[in-house]
């Protein structure tokens, strides 16, 4: 099975990325194709998002980072039939520093996942930063999704993530695509929110998704009962947008 990367990215924070990951996640493998979301994030909310909490001595994307331990042996299963989860460890956070002087430090995650079979899609939940986390997701990918929330900052940041993409294409030689980009949180009754997402279009044209992700309070819900959105409230608009998000990934990427 061939198998599609994707870095879900974006320094700053707040914007969507977990809430992306999951439910993308979730409508992929409602769609018949199996998932792996690969939490790179200290904070660990995907895997508390999917009700996947980690006990004593349970293998985390840490050990994987460190070398103690293979992708497969940190793999867990979630209530979701199809979707998969590699939990993260607060611990992360000090990766940076366990890994000074290893020269294969941003290559680590991708060594991870090259040889894991099995999966149509995987999705990488990073953290709010561009370090050396976001980079070994980078590296491990094949292209870049970057929700972008439609409000007045949105996009500030973008300039320093797409410079990211650019060095990780040109210094670093990696074909990192940008797998698109998606407006979240878009509260249809402000006019801020459409002249948001026109610069947006006019600016990434055919690369943003056409489905844009509406505010909805379904979405910053089911987390807290651990789990997606599809399966907490599947008539809800989040459910239905992150379908049809789901939708165009697999006609563009056709995996
Ligand atoms: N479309 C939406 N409608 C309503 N609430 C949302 C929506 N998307 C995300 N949220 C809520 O907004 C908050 C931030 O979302 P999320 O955690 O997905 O962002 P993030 O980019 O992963 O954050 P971080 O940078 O901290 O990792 C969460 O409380 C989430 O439930
Ligand atoms: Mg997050």
């Amino acid at each position: 099975m061939k198998t599609r990367r994707i870095a879900i990215a974006n320094q700053k924070g707040g914007v969507g990325k977990t809430t992306t990951a999951i439910n993308l996640g979730a409508s992929l493998a409602a769609a018949g194709r199996p998932t792996l979301i690969v939490d790179v994030d200290p904070q660990g909310n995907a895997g508390s998002g999917l009700g996947v909490y980690s006990g004593e001595g349970e293998k985390t994307l840490k050990d994987v980072l460190n070398g103690l331990c293979s992708m497969t042996e940190a793999l867990r299963p979630t209530a979701v039939e199809g979707l998969y989860l590699v939990p993260s460890s607060p611990e992360m956070v000090s990766l940076e520093r366990d890994l000074l002087g290893a020269q294969d430090a941003p290559l680590r995650l991708r060594r991870a996942v090259e040889s894991l079979e099995g999966f149509a899609y995987m999705l990488f939940d990073c953290p709010p930063s561009l370090g050396l986390l976001t980079l070994n997701a980078m590296l491990a990918a094949d292209g870049v999704l970057i929700p972008v929330q439609a409000e007045y900052y949105a996009l500030e940041g973008l300039t320093q993530l797409l410079r990211a993409v650019e060095y990780v294409r040109g210094r670093l030689g990696h074909p990192l695509e940008i797998d698109g980009v998606l407006l979240t949180m878009y509260d249809s009754r402000t006019r801020l929110a459409e002249d948001v997402e026109k610069q947006v279009r006019k600016h990434f044209g055919r690369r943003v998704y056409q489905t844009v992700i509406p505010r909805n309070v379904r979405l910053s819900e089911a987390p807290s009962h651990g789990m997606p959105v599809l399966e907490y409230a599947l008539t809800s608009r989040g459910a239905q947008s992150y379908l049809a998000v789901a939708r165009e990934m697999l006609a563009a990427t056709a995996v």
